[in-house]
C-alpha cells in the first residue's frame, strides 16, 4: 500500500507500470547515484578502555578485539584510528582501587587525556563522565541507606567534569542518568573557565540488557540491584523525548540515544523534534552479538557492519560511537 502522504496526481504516477524502482538500480553507478545516505568516516567515534600500568593489553573476552589498555598502549591504538580518518575517541576509565566516593574518577582518564592531548592533538578527546567504574558498588551514583541518591551524585560528576576539562577534554559525555546532571555540569565548567567545552549528554540512556559485555570491559557491574531507578525502562519512547528536551534545557549540545539497533526510532525522533547533533551508541551487546555471529562463519563481520552504520545514519544520527569505528573508517578507505 501506498503512503497516504503523497499527493493523489503522484500516487498515479508511481504506479506500476510507469513506476518501476528497479530502472535505478541497475548498476553500481546509478545506486551510487541515487543513494540518500552516505558513510564517511568523519561521524565515528572510538571507545576505549584505559587504567594503569605499562604494555597492557588485557582483552576483553566478550568483545573480541577490544582491550582494556595502559596509557602507553592507548596511545598506539589512538594514533592508529587516527590514521585512517577516526577523529575521535571516548575513554572509560578502570581505576585500581574503587570506593564509596568514586575518589578513582579523577586519576586515571585524565592522565590519558593528558598523554593523548600531547601527542594526538588534533584527535578529540571525549570523556565519559559517570562514577561507576570508580564505585566499589558500581552504581553510577553515590548510595545512601541502599538507594542511588540523585542530588549528592550531582557534585561529584561535576568535580570529574571539571577535572577531565583542565586536563584537556574537547567534550564531556555524562552517562549516569542522573536528573540534573547537565546543568551542575554546565554551571561547573562554566565557573572553572570552560565555557567553550561542548557536552554531549547520554541523554536517552535505557537499562538494558545489551550492556552485558561492557560490564566486564569496564568492570563496572552493580554488586546489588541493578540500573533501573536511573536508566530508562526500555518500553518508553514519550519519556525519551522529554530527557533530551530538559538535556538541552540544561545545556547539552549533543544528544545521545543508547542502545543503537533496537532504539534508531528514538534517534529518528529525536533528530526530527529537536533538530540537535545526535550521537548514537553501538553498545557493547550489538558488537558481541556480531563478532560472535561472524565468528562462527553465520554473518559477514564487515558488510553487517557497515549496514547498522548506514541504517544510524538513515535513522539520522550525526555521530556514531562504536567498537568498530577503526575497522569501518579502514573498510571505508579500501573500498574508494
Ligand atoms: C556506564 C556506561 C555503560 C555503558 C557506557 N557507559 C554501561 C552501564 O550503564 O552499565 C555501556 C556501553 C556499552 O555497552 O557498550 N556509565
Amino acid at each position: 500500500m501506498l503512503c497516504a502522504a503523497f499527493p493523489r496526481s503522484m500516487l498515479a504516477a508511481m504506479n506500476f507500470p510507469q513506476y518501476r524502482p528497479r530502472r535505478l538500480r541497475e548498476s553500481a553507478a546509478l545506486r551510487a547515484l541515487v543513494r540518500e545516505t552516505e558513510l564517511s568516516a568523519n561521524h565515528l567515534v572510538l571507545p576505549l578502555f584505559v587504567r594503569e600500568g605499562r604494555r597492557l593489553r588485557r582483552p576483553i573476552a566478550s568483545m573480541p578485539g577490544q582491550f582494556q589498555l595502559s596509557v602507553d598502549e592507548l596511545l598506539k591504538e589512538a594514533a592508529a584510528a587516527f590514521a585512517v580518518g577516526v577523529p575521535a575517541v571516548i575513554l572509560f576509565g578502570i581505576p585500581d582501587r574503587k570506593d564509596e566516593r568514586a575518589s578513582g574518577a579523577c586519576g586515571i582518564v585524565p592522565k590519558a587525556i593528558r598523554a593523548l592531548k600531547k601527542e594526538l592533538p588534533e584527535l578529540i578527546v571525549i570523556a565519559d563522565v559517570c562514577l561507576c567504574e570508580y564505585m566499589s558498588h558500581g552504581h553510577c551514583g553515590v548510595v545512601r541507606d541502599g538507594k542511588v541518591d540523585n542530588d549528592a551524585t550531582l557534585p561529584l560528576l561535576a568535580r570529574a567534569a571539571v577535572a577531565y576539562a583542565d586536563a584537556g577534554a574537547d567534550i564531556v559525555a555524562p552517562s549516569d542518568m542522573m536528573d540534573g546532571r547537565v546543568a551542575a555540569i554546565r554551571a561547573a565548567l562554566d565557573r572553572a573557565g570552560h565555557k567553550q567545552t561542548p557536552i554531549m549528554s547520554y541523554a536517552a540512556k535505557f537499562a538494558s540488557a545489551f550492556y552485558g559485555p561492557f560490564r566486564e570491559a569496564a568492570e563496572n557491574a552493580p554488586r546489588f540491584g541493578d540500573r533501573r531507578s536511573y536508566q530508562m525502562d526500555c518500553a518508553n519512547g514519550e519519556e525519551a523525548l522529554r530527557e533530551v528536551a530538559m538535556d538541552i534545557a540544561e545545556g547539552a549540545d549533543i544528544v545521545m540515544v543508547k542502545p543503537g539497533l533496537a532504539y534508531l526510532d528514538l534517534v529518528r525522533r529525536v533528530k526530527d523534534k529537536f533538530g540537535y547533533p545526535v550521537a548514537v551508541y553501538n553498545v557493547s551487546g550489538e558488537y558481541a552479538m556480531l563478532k560472535a555471529a561472524s565468528a562462527n562463519g553465520w554473518l559477514d563481520e564487515k558488510a553487517v557492519a557497515l549496514e547498522m552504520m548506514t541504517a544510524f545514519r538513515r535513522a539520522g544520527a550525526d555521530i556514531i560511537l562504536s567498537y568498530w569505528a577503526t575497522d569501518v573508517a579502514r573498510w571505508l578507505s579500501e573500498t574508494r
